[in-house]
């Protein structure tokens, strides 16, 4: 089978992160060799940075924090979804580039020019294959979000964030998906995880059945 790099975005509470598992859990069950990642965090050194972004005390400068997000992509694809991909597997990444473009562009404002120059630099241009977008109100996540803080998950720095900032930033995805719709495509997050599982393999499968996939695995 041929490697496909998938990504999984949205706003925070979009639920993408069970969605990614369940994926993964299905694709194994077919017998595709399949890497779970995500960022920031997907390596050793980006877990240290992930607890600096998001957890740490004070605040964390807009600048220093898109220079650290570009930090833990660089690694991240150079020491992680580049190999896997060479080794022929399918990457599923739980955010990748467009987070930048939606969070530091629209969210914090920084000028889009200089986000693209950063985030080419991080990339050194590896563009997702498939990028799944999982929208919903932006109320409706943030109801989400605050049950699994409730529920024990660590209160994350961003979590803070006014609505104003989420709503830009789900414009923002929305703005990419409509520029690149043959690798955006936008899955309704509002549904049942079912249902929204349903939809992420109407989307999956054909792509990955064009890569070698079987019907039956
Ligand atoms: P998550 O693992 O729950 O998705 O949390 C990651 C947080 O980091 C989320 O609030 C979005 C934020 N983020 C950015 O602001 N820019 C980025 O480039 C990435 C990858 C994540």
């Amino acid at each position: 089978m041929l490697p496909a790099f998938i990504t999984f975005e949205g706003i925070d509470g979009c639920g993408k992160s069970t969605q990614t598992r369940l994926l993964a859990s299905v694709l194994r069950l077919r017998g595709v060799e399949v890497v779970t990642t995500r960022e920031p965090g997907g390596t050793p050194l980006g877990q240290k940075l992930r607890h600096a972004l998001l957890e740490a005390e004070g605040q964390v400068d807009p600048l220093a924090e898109l220079l650290l997000y570009a930090a833990d992509r660089a690694q991240h694809v150079r020491a992680l979804v580049r190999p896997a991909l060479a080794a022929g597997q399918i990457v599923l990444s739980d955010r990748y580039a467009d987070a930048t473009v939606a969070y530091q562009g629209a969210g914090r404002g920084f000028e889009p020019e200089l986000v693209a120059q950063i985030v080419g630099l991080a990339t050194g241009g590896l563009k997702p294959d498939l990028t799944l977008l999982f929208d919903l109100p932006v109320a409706a996540a943030r109801e989400r979000a605050s049950s699994r803080t409730r529920n024990g998950r660590v209160h994350d720095r961003l979590d803070g964030e006014d609505p104003a900032f989420h709503t830009r930033v789900r414009e923002a995805y929305l703005q990419i998906a409509r520029e690149e719709p043959a690798r955006v495509r936008v899955v309704d997050a509002g549904a049942s995880v079912e249902e929204t599982h349903a939809q992420v393999l109407t989307v999956v499968l054909p792509l990955l059945e064009k890569r070698g996939l079987g019907a039956r695995g």
